[in-house]
């Protein structure tokens, strides 16, 4: 087994999906349930690791010996992780990040009456927050991020993990396949892992913690 051979290093785990508000009861979000990242958290922690798990609304319970940082939006995880990822060994980002925001969020409730029969939502992008942790990143540490795909050619599915690997420039990108039924909010998971020069690390189909075992192999 992998016995304790995390003991001493402090992991920093991003899980969970956000969610941008557009007003005080509406966001936009997306279906992830932080399975996966509590996944990681949990094997970190059973391997002696200190974790961080910073939790964008999960949909399953943390683990209590994990420090326990709740965010909602990208801006809070950006300012949570960043924080955080100044005193770690390792930081993974499972958490699965809007890419945009609403320009502007409504002080009151959205009213169709006064908005007529189509609403047109102006978004703007938000901070590619992997890609910032990567230009920051301290001395030996590693940073393992995720890539979320739909692409069901696995040719074509290892060619979008390189192309973002290289916007990303984390040490290894751990390439997702997903779909209404796959990845998000299931109890399993297939992955491919790249290293920072696009070439495969390791295939794993299994169980959510089965995976987080051999990414956490990555950091041991
Ligand atoms: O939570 P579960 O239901 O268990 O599902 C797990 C999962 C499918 C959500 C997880 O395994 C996964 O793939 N997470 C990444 C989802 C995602 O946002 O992928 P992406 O390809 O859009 O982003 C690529 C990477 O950049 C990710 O590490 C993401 O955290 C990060 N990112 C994305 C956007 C952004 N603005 N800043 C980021 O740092």
């Amino acid at each position: 087994g992998p016995g304790a051979d995390l003991v001493g290093k402090h992991v920093v785990i991003t899980a969970g999906g956000t969610r941008e508000p557009l007003d005080p009861v509406r966001f936009l979000g997306n279906r992830s349930s932080g399975k996966q990242g509590v996944a990681l958290a949990q094997a970190a922690l059973a391997r002696g690791a200190s974790v961080t798990l910073i939790a964008a609304n999960l949909e399953v319970a943390a683990p209590t010996a994990v420090e326990l940082r709740l965010v909602g939006t990208a801006l809070e995880l950006e300012a949570a992780v960043t924080d955080a990822a100044a005193g770690a060994d390792a930081v993974i980002m499972a958490a699965a990040v809007a890419d945009y925001r609403p320009v502007q969020v409504s002080a009151g409730k959205i009213k169709k009456d006064e908005t007529g029969d189509t609403l047109l939502l102006e978004l703007t992008r938000n901070p590619d927050i992997l890609a910032g942790l990567a230009r920051t990143k301290r001395t030996g540490q590693v940073l393992i991020g995720f890539a979320a795909e739909t692409e069901p050619d696995p040719v074509r599915l290892l060619v979008l993990g390189r192309e973002k690997m290289a916007r990303k420039g984390c040490d290894f990108l751990v390439v997702n396949r997903v779909g209404w039924a796959e990845g998000f909010a299931s109890d399993r998971n297939a992955i491919t892992v790249l290293d920072h020069d696009g070439d495969i690390v390791c295939e794993v189909s299994g169980t959510k913690m089965s995976v987080a075992g051999r990414i956490l192999d990555l950091i041991g």
